[in-house]
């Protein structure tokens, strides 16, 4: 949630930039002031139209080229630098995985999904109160008034198991959008948390409650979905559904992949927290960012995420990774891959990602797992055009899947397509889970290449996901609740 006045743009944004507005020159749509925040053509069904960006980035001397390499790099941080301090003292640092195979996580402990949670609701404020950022020994509690307010917003607190008189309770002031963040620290792992919230003597929601972040042994369960593109109808008869099968399911976090509503605007930023109100009183949501995301200051207030380490200089939450129970997830965003593609060498993010995977976090998890908005591969977009076909990003089947499959990671999940579809590149499971909102896909042929065997179900689902111990279990299933797919990925012991 980190809003500047100026966001500045790094040599590399403006590059993009001045190439998407070179793309865009060459369509019929074009504007003159296309840029990042407008990637994405929206249309009333909220398909999406990347523009292909082959042949769009501007010629650049070796010199250009080398000086972009140079300030990104200057940006990264050596691998050493990296420490867990938190890994269980069985957990095995170590930054060369590649040389060192019979590297092996922590024990593996538990159950995954075994909370209840109830479905009740408060519609007090326009957004939350919702759980965000729930990872190591913190938590934040946010909520915003119909209407910002000048007084402070108030969250209230009690410990399972930790008696206490009088509950913990702190108060900040509200932000530039009226929205209140209360961090929560000290929080042991695993335990329910119980929380009210108030602003004033009448605008009050709770109890509610959640657990902390469990310890680093535990499975996880997690709620997938994407492209949710909402507004009130598609969050009445889609987001509804999920929303509940995820708390039947008692999952442990949500993760969604990119393109939460279909214009970045305030309003409809409201109708996505609408839609997921039941849930996000219990359980965090971990965002990633999609095109109809727009890298707008809407969608960065909207949610409390990690930050990456370092920071993209334009955006701190833009991608990021972080550790929870036994599984090590990476949050990416598309631009730094078709940059680093175009120039045929790392920059940016996926240096960034290479020492990450590297890092202790990491390498001790049972499972790493990469969302990106836009797939590797999927098969066409309605309606099927061959003269401007989309089949997936080549940058990230050229580049990121091959470093996945170096580093061990196991399933890379992405949206942007309307559908579900599932196949495996370099031992990495593929899958696009865009069926959570969106207008959905019609089939199209197969395109060259595509991985098989490949499956596609264009029905609006969501999937549920178990960090197990023994195996990685991927369920996807229709609004309706029938299972469309299962893939279970045996653990191979590094
Ligand atoms: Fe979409
Ligand atoms: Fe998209």
């Amino acid at each position: 949630m980190q809003i500047k006045p100026t966001r500045p743009m790094t040599l590399l944004a403006i590059l993009m930039t001045l190439s998407l507005t070179l793309a865009a020159c060459g369509s019929s749509d074009a504007t003159a002031d296309s840029g990042l925040s407008d990637i994405a053509a929206d249309d009333a069904t909220g398909n999406d139209t990347l523009p292909d960006l082959d042949g769009a980035i501007p010629d650049l001397s070796p010199r250009d080229a080398e000086d972009i390499t140079d300030m990104v790099q200057a940006d990264g941080k050596d691998a050493s630098q990296d420490e867990a301090s938190d890994l269980p003292p069985d957990a095995t640092p170590d930054v060369s995985m590649d040389v060192a195979p019979d590297v092996q996580p922590p024990a593996c402990i538990g159950t995954p999904g075994t909370a209840v949670w109830p479905t009740d609701v408060s519609t007090t404020f326009i957004r939350g109160p919702f759980v965000q950022d729930v990872r190591d020994s913190h938590a934040f509690i946010v909520f915003r008034p119909a209407q910002p307010l000048p007084q402070q917003g108030c969250a209230t607190w009690t410990i399972e198991g930790v008696s206490s008189a009088v509950p913990v309770v702190a108060c900040v002031d509200p932000d530039a959008f009226g929205q209140y963040a209360v961090r929560l620290d000290e929080l042991p792992p695993d335990t329910e948390i119980t929380y009210s919230v108030f602003v004033g003597q009448t605008l009050t929601a709770g109890p509610f409650a959640f657990r902390s972040a469990p310890s680093l042994q535990q499975p996880q369960r997690i709620l997938m979905m994407s492209d949710l593109h909402a507004n009130p109808e598609r969050t009445q008869t889609i987001l509804s559904k999920i929303v509940s099968q995820g708390l039947a399911a008692g999952v442990d976090f949500a993760m969604t992949v990119g393109d939460h509503i279909d214009q970045a605007e305030e309003g409809q930023y409201d109708d996505l927290f609408d839609g997921l109100r039941p849930l996000l009183h219990r359980i965090p949501l971990f965002a990633t960012i999609g095109n109809h995301d727009s890298r707008s200051d809407s969608y960065f207030e909207a949610f409390v995420l990690p930050e990456a380490d370092p920071p993209d200089p334009a955006a701190p939450e833009l991608y990021y990774s972080f550790r929870r129970g036994n599984t090590w997830i990476g949050v990416l965003e598309i631009i730094d891959w078709q940059l680093s593609w175009t120039f045929g060498e790392p920059l940016g993010q996926a240096v960034w990602l290479e020492k990450e995977l590297d890092s202790p976090a990491a390498r001790s998890a049972r499972w790493r797992l990469l969302f990106i908005h836009q797939p590797p591969w999927a098969k066409n977009w309605a309606p099927c055009d061959p003269d401007h076909p989309m089949y997936g990003e080549e940058s990230l089947r050229d580049m990121l899947v091959p470093l996945a499959a170096k580093k061990g990671v196991s399933a890379l999940f992405s949206g942007h397509f309307h559908d579900y579809e599932h196949g495996t590149m370099d031992g990495v499971e593929l899958f696009v889970l865009g069926g959570a909102g969106g207008g959905l896909e019609v089939s199209c042929p197969a395109p060259e290449g595509l991985p098989q065997p490949w499956t596609e179900k264009i029905v609006h689902h969501s999937l549920t996901v178990d960090t197990g111990c023994d195996a990685l279990t991927v369920v996807a299933t229709d609004i309706e609740g029938t299972e469309i797919d299962r893939v279970s990925i045996p653990y191979a012991g590094k």
